[in-house]
């Protein structure tokens, strides 16, 4: 990245729009922060009719890379140069960088859903059979983090089933596709439950779900981090199963872009999570960048 780098250090972004909300900043600047380094960490308001332009631009510019998040990553991955193994499987990029000129696209949402996981509930990778509700953009990364980690049998369950269906269809045989509806029968199967549609969110009704039938080993996870104990969290831990925030998905999908424009790999800690709560933003979070 030397080629890239200013006098001032490395100047990296986040492009979304809107992207006030966006948590990044403050997570980046964080780490900026305690390694003592030199750059920056910017938001981007770029609007849809004006992405192509930044991203062509990119080359010429003072950044060596950043993050993209909605509504852009999808035309991301379309407009990058090169794509790694996991955005083209997902077709959608939350991380590039320039190289020689060009510009490189990864995704690192299905690293920091499993990231998160293997820091809080380490034994969810002995796991066989999960359950996936919601069929959205982080959905697909959600998937492709459990049958990487070799989950045998991925349900997805979407309010629009047709839509769950499709992403489905996309992971092959281990992956089924079902009503919202399914939820409670199937969890009684299930290693582990993920959380990836807005409800829960702040303003947004819960997914009331009978965790009567779960087994004791369940683990409940969720995408949401706004508020960071979700109704569903919540009633996981009431009846005794491990249930995990979203947070940290979130703090672990940034550190390879971190390292990569800034050239530290940086740890994820509690200060930074109280950080990162602490800096708000206007709108409820997801798990985005
Ligand atoms: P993202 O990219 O963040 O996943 P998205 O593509 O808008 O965002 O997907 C949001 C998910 O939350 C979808 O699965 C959506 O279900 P639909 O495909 O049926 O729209 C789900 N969702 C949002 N609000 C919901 C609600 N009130 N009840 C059930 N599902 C909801």
């Amino acid at each position: 990245m030397a080629e890239r780098m200013a006098q001032d250090g490395p100047h990296a972004f986040v492009a979304g729009w809107p992207v006030a909300h966006s948590r990044s900043p403050a997570l980046h600047r964080a780490w900026l922060s305690e390694h003592g380094l030199a750059g920056s960490y910017t938001a981007q308001g770029v609007a849809p009719p004006d992405f192509d332009e930044f991203m062509c631009g990119l080359p010429a510019s003072r950044f060596c890379g950043g993050n993209v998040t909605l509504p852009h990553k999808h035309r991301a991955f379309e407009l990058v140069d090169e794509a790694d193994e996991v955005a083209r499987r997902l077709a959608a990029v939350n991380t590039i960088w320039l190289e020689d000129g060009r510009i490189i696209g990864s995704n690192t949402d299905a690293y920091g859903f499993a990231a998160n996981l293997d820091e809080r509930a380490q034994h969810w990778r002995d796991g066989d059979s999960a359950l996936v509700l919601g069929a959205g953009g982080a959905s697909g990364a959600v998937v492709f983090a459990l049958l990487d980690a070799g989950y045998r049998r991925v349900w997805v369950l979407n309010r629009t089933e047709p839509r769950a269906r499709e992403l489905a269809e996309r992971f092959g045989d281990a992956c089924r596709a079902g009503s919202l509806e399914m939820a409670t029968q199937l969890s009684g199967e299930a290693d582990l439950l993920v959380n990836t549609t807005s409800m829960g969110m702040t303003g947004q009704p819960d997914f009331e779900l009978d965790l009567s039938a779960a087994r004791p080993s369940l683990i409940v996870t969720d995408i949401v981090y706004t508020p960071l104990k979700t109704g569903l969290l919540r009633r996981a831990g009431e009846v005794g199963l491990t249930a995990v925030d979203g947070l940290g998905m979130l703090l672990h999908q940034a550190v390879p872009g971190f390292e990569r424009w800034f050239g530290v790999r940086p740890a994820v800690t509690d200060e930074l999570r109280q950080i990162v709560l602490g800096a708000g933003g206007e709108q409820p979070g997801q798990t985005r960048s």
